[in-house]
């Protein structure tokens, strides 16, 4: 029988990976585009940026049952730390044409901003406030629980 736990996407880190956008140069200024399933393994259903973080503040220390997003700096530069409740790795963003795929079901913390820094994240989901897993340990229970029974 399909429980609430089966809801929650098992992912693993290997399903995350930078992502070079192109640049179109000028020398007025570049250009970055984004188009859903063409750059991201992905429709765009959402955009949101997060921008004035104050210094030492840390963003995001959640994960997502079913959406996924992509994070880039398009100004400035962060951290972003991910796990799939088993391995752990670590990014720094600090290219406005380059950014992290982070699959469904997969932990993420945003932190080390830099002053002026802006994060965009683009989502393949609604916000849906029900998709989210704010609790670590509930993370780690429900991970284990897929891990198990995939
Ligand atoms: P939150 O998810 O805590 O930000 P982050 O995890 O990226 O640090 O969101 C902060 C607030 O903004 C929270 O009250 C929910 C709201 N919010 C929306 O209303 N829509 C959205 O698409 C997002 C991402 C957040």
């Amino acid at each position: 029988m399909r429980t609430e736990k089966d809801s929650h996407a098992t992912s693993s880190l290997n399903d995350c990976r930078l992502i070079t956008l192109n640049k179109h140069h000028h020398e007025n200024g570049n250009l970055t585009v984004v188009e859903g399933e063409k750059e991201l393994p992905f429709d765009i259903k959402r955009i949101y940026y997060i921008y004035d973080v104050p210094g030492g503040a840390e963003r995001g220390g959640h994960s997502h049952k079913e959406c996924a997003s992509f994070l880039v700096a398009v100004s400035g530069s962060f951290n972003v730390e991910i796990t799939d409740g088993v391995n752990k790795q670590v990014f720094t963003l600090n290219r406005s044409n380059t950014g992290l795929y982070i699959a469904p079901g997969i932990w993420r913390t945003l932190n080390n901003f830099s002053s002026g820094s802006v994060a965009l994240s683009i989502a393949s989901h609604n916000y849906d406030a029900g998709d989210y897993i704010y609790d670590y340990d509930d993370f780690l229970e429900l991970t284990a629980h897929k891990r198990n029974n995939d």
